[in-house]
């Protein structure tokens, strides 16, 4: 048998080193890297796909199982019509060009948020992800698409009180597990690690219920810079933290 004071400590020492789970990012910044160099604010977001071609690739090659990327808020509306136009264009092309790809990788891509206000046609490309990928295990992508915190906390707390009307719950037995199991990120674990980047430091309605415990590291890059490296840097920032969930650690 080990001895306990041992097991212990190499118990801390995985803790400390262990690499984040599940990695979320606001990817922020493309509009400011369109127009520092003359471009168009969809020249922007064009550049930060590549960038998250980059990212999911570095993420698979460093271990991390999640990817989630906010890619749309619930806010992102009262941008001009035509960026947003430029963006929903930008998930119609992704999926298009990538997703046989991936799929065949073994990525399960979910796409998180509102289907309210969407075209059909984007509904049936979410749906066709979604349901493709559905089995895949070697990575999960999750794209936060027309997705918002405080509406994804509201839809839950409208499902809870369905269920309490149906007489399937009592109002007293609602828990954070019955909670969680009603929210878009129901079979998502909470994110380990949430990075900004460009210098921004917000959460803006992401993940607000997920990200109670979650590391933060705030980055100067703007989202079409970022790379391998940056990635790399965010995770030794992680691994350098001591995560204590509220108790007081090791
Ligand atoms: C924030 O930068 C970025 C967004 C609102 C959109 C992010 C979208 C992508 C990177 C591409 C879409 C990806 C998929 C999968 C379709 P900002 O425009 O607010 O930049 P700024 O703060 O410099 O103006």
């Amino acid at each position: 048998m080990s001895d306990p004071a041992t097991s212990i400590e190499s118990q801390a020492r995985v803790i400390e080193v262990a690499g984040p789970r599940h990695v979320a990012i606001i990817m922020d910044g493309n509009g400011r890297w369109a127009k520092a160099r003359g471009l168009p604010r969809a020249a922007g977001h064009r550049e930060g796909v590549e960038a998250l071609r980059r990212v999911v690739e570095a993420c698979r090659e460093l271990g991390v199982e999640h990817l989630t990327v906010f890619s749309f808020s619930t806010e992102n509306w009262r941008r001009p019509p035509s960026e947003i136009s430029a963006l929903f264009d930008l998930l119609r092309l992704y999926v298009a060009r990538d997703l046989a790809r991936l799929r065949q990788e073994g990525v399960r891509i979910r796409i998180i948020g509102s289907r309210e206000g969407l075209e059909p046609d984007l509904l049936r490309i979410i749906d066709e992800c979604v349901t493709t990928t559905g089995h895949n295990t070697a990575f999960n992508l999750n794209i936060a698409f027309n997705y918002g915190g405080r509406a994804e906390i509201v839809e839950a707390v409208r499902a809870a009180a369905r269920a309490v009307s149906r007489g399937e719950i009592a109002p007293d037995a609602i828990d954070e597990s019955f909670l969680s199991a009603c929210l878009w990120t129901r079979d998502l674990p909470d994110p380990d690690l949430l990075i900004r980047t460009s210098g921004e430091q917000r959460i803006s309605n992401f993940l607000l219920w997920g990200c109670a415990y979650t590391e933060i590291v705030f980055m100067e890059e703007r989202w079409p810079d970022f790379d391998r490296g940056c990635m790399e840097r965010a995770l030794d920032v992680f691994r350098s933290r001591q995560r204590r969930f509220g108790g007081v650690g090791a």
